[in-house]
């Protein structure tokens, strides 16, 4: 790939601190996406039984743990195969935690664990409504769960057993996205931010940062002319392949695959080592407006 690829490879085959890498928290801050293609999650072999969409609740989107408490979530079967796809998903929290604190130590007591996922299931599923149809170009953000400009970082694991790549398609800068749609884009509703928390429908307010991430998530996947004709990479992820980024920075799209691991991890904004690359302070900048009011 060219220098101005999103995507940049390093060497590393070690998830512990031995690893080479370190200190890359400019490379992740300013929207690429690392990837290391020598660093897989390595199952056990009783583990390799779980590589199967049937241990997936058909309800729920995907098996994981939940934090701070540990409970495993949609995922069905029996107590003690259950237990033991738990301990798997658990070992990928841990090992994808102590990688990112290396690359990353300006965040060392500052990143909080979020849910870590299995996804057995193939990108190629079942029609999902447009909104929730991940084959499109986006920013992550969520509807009920408002982020307050705190930052997603994610830490994704190819572990197909089959040597089938997960196939994402990158996109435009966010500072060269927000511009597209900023201006369409109205403020909302008087009181609606205060109506969604008190009706639970938000897990807490929705800030005016919160209305407009979730503009630029919705209006990317409903745009079917930027989904074809905007500056996008496509990207295979091989398994054993491991990659990072800033899933609220970085546009994203899953065109394929199957078996990936996933942690997610929340930084405050301010906790950045250059808190001004942030899509906070970018649309604080570009609107003229403080967005956690
Ligand atoms: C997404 O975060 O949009 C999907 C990533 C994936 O399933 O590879
Ligand atoms: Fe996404």
């Amino acid at each position: 790939m060219s220098s101005g690829a999103v995507v940049r490879e390093y060497p590393d085959g070690s998830w512990a601190d031995d690893g080479p890498t370190r200190e890359v928290e400019d490379v992740i801050e300013s929207g690429h996406v690392l990837a290391f293609p020598r660093l897989p999650f390595v199952l056990h072999d009783a583990e390799r039984r779980f590589l199967d969409p049937r241990w997936a609740d058909p309800k729920a989107k995907n098996v994981s743990v939940r934090w701070p408490g540990g409970e495993l979530r949609g995922a069905v079967g029996a107590a003690d195969d259950l237990a033991d796809l738990r301990r798997m998903i658990v070992r990928y929290a841990e090992q994808s935690e102590a990688f990112a604190l290396r690359l990353f130590p300006h965040y060392r007591g500052k990143l909080r664990r979020g849910n870590t996922s299995f996804r057995p299931t193939d990108v190629k599923g079942p029609p999902r409504s447009w909104r929730q149809d991940d084959t499109r170009l986006h920013v992550d953000a969520f509807p009920s769960n408002p982020m307050q400009g705190t930052r997603l970082l994610r830490v994704f694991c190819n572990v197909n057993p089959g040597g089938r790549p997960r196939l994402w398609r990158v996109g435009e800068p966010f500072e060269a996205h927000a511009r597209r749609y900023l201006g369409a884009i109205g403020k909302p509703a008087p009181g609606s931010a205060w109506l969604l928390a008190t009706l639970g429908i938000t897990k807490r307010r929705r800030t005016g940062y919160d209305h407009l991430m979730l503009q630029l998530h919705d209006r990317a996947k409903a745009d079917m002319a930027f989904q074809r004709s905007s500056p996008q990479q496509s990207v295979e992820f091989a398994p054993g392949t491991t990659w990072v980024c800033f899933s609220d920075q970085v546009l994203h799209a899953a065109m394929g695959g199957q078996h990936m691991m996933e942690q997610t991890f929340y930084l405050a904004a301010g906790d950045l080592a250059h808190p001004a690359s942030a899509p906070l302070a970018i649309l604080e900048r570009l609107t003229g407006r403080r967005l956690l009011a």
